[in-house]
C-alpha cells in the first residue's frame, strides 16, 4: 500500500471511530465532558427531560457562521439567535432595530455553522403585535432559515398568537422579566419583579405561557428568589440570564462570555476569555510583521 493510501485508510478508520463515538453522545448532556458535536440537535422533549431530571440546560446566543462552528464543536446544549444581534452585530443601542429580514439572515448563517444544535430564533420588535398574518410570516421566515423554534417577549395581548404558533407545529420559548423590546416602557434596562405584587404578576404570566403550550421560558434580570419560585411553580424549564441559580438553565450572549464586549460588566455576567485583547494583540502583530517586511516568509510564498 502506498504511503498516501495508508494515510487515507488510517484517517478513514479514525473518522469511523470518532463517528461511532459521536453517535453515543447524548445531546443535551453537557456533563459528558465532550468537545465534539453531537449528531442531532436536542429536541423540545430533551428540554423537558433535562428539567425533570434536574440537569441544567446551557444556552448561548450566536449570530454568524464562524461563531456557530465554534459553538457546534462545544458541549453547550443550544443556541439562541437573539435580537440582541441588533446591538452585537450591527451596533444599534438596543434591540428595537432588529427586523425579520436580519433575524432570518443570521439564523440561516448559524444553522449552516451549527447543524448539531437546537436553534431558537428570536421574533423581533413588534413582529408579533401587528396581527396574526404578520406574526406567522415572521415565524415562517425564521423556521425556513433553519430555526427549530421561536422566542417572543411578554404575553399580555398576544397569548392567542402564541397559541396559534404552537398549534401550527412551531415550538415557542417565552421571555419574561426584563423584556428588552419594552425598554422604553420599562424606563431602562432594569431588574424586574422586585415587589411581591410584581413577583405574583410574573408567576401568573409564566403560567399563562405554560398553559399556552410554551416549551421553555427565559427569565431575564429578576431577583434570584423570584426566579426560583417561578421555576418551582412551572412544569416547563426556565432559562435564566441575571436570574440566579434556581432556574433550569442559563443563557448568555456569546460576545459577553468571550470578553468581546469590553466595558460591559453587569453583575450577572461571568466572562470566560479576554478575546478582545487577544484579537487586538494578534492584529497589531500582523500589522507589525507586514510593516517590517517579516510577513510573508519564503515558506508562505509560492515558488
Ligand atoms: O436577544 C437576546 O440575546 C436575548 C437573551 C438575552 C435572552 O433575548
Amino acid at each position: 500500500m502506498k504511503a498516501e493510501h495508508r494515510r487515507q485508510a488510517g484517517s478513514q478508520k479514525i473518522a469511523q471511530r470518532e463517528g461511532a463515538r459521536a453517535i453515543r453522545l447524548i445531546p443535551g448532556n453537557s456533563n459528558n465532558g465532550n468537545r465534539e458535536s453531537a449528531t442531532r440537535p436536542m429536541t423540545v422533549l430533551d428540554f423537558q427531560k433535562m428539567k425533570d431530571e434536574g440537569r441544567k440546560i446551557s444556552m448561548i446566543t450566536c449570530y454568524d457562521y464562524s461563531s456557530a462552528r465554534a459553538v457546534d464543536r462545544s458541549s453547550v446544549d443550544c443556541i439562541l439567535v437573539g435580537d440582541s444581534l441588533a446591538m452585537t452585530m450591527h451596533g444599534f443601542p438596543n434591540t428595537l432595530s432588529a427586523t425579520t429580514e436580519m433575524m432570518a439572515m443570521h439564523t440561516a448563517a448559524v444553522a449552516r455553522g451549527a447543524p448539531s444544535k437546537f436553534i431558537v430564533g428570536d421574533m423581533p420588535f413588534l413582529s408579533y403585535r401587528k396581527g396574526l398574518k404578520e406574526a406567522m410570516d415572521c415565524v415562517h421566515e425564521l423556521m425556513s432559515a433553519g430555526a427549530h423554534s421561536v422566542k417572543l417577549e411578554g404575553v399580555r395581548g398576544h397569548a392567542d398568537i402564541v397559541r396559534h404558533i404552537i398549534d401550527s407545529g412551531v415550538p415557542v420559548m417565552g421571555h419574561l422579566g426584563l423584556t428588552p423590546q419594552s425598554v422604553n416602557q420599562l424606563g431602562g434596562m432594569k431588574v424586574q419583579a422586585r415587589t411581591d405584587a410584581a413577583v405574583e404578576l410574573l408567576a401568573s404570566q409564566a403560567h399563562e405561557l405554560e398553559d399556552a403550550g410554551c416549551f421553555a421560558l427565559v427569565l431575564e434580570c429578576v431577583p434570584a428568589e423570584a426566579a426560583r419560585k417561578v421555576t418551582e411553580l412551572l412544569k416547563i424549564p426556565t432559562i435564566g440570564i441575571g436570574a440566579g441559580s434556581g432556574v433550569s438553565g442559563q443563557v448568555l450572549v456569546y460576545q459577553d462570555v468571550l470578553g468581546l464586549n469590553p466595558g460591559f460588566k453587569p453583575k450577572f455576567l461571568r466572562t470566560y476569555a479576554s478575546a478582545f485583547e487577544i484579537i487586538h494583540a494578534a492584529l497589531d502583530s500582523y500589522d507589525d510583521d507586514v510593516k517590517r517586511g517579516k510577513f510573508p516568509s519564503e515558506n508562505e510564498s509560492y515558488s
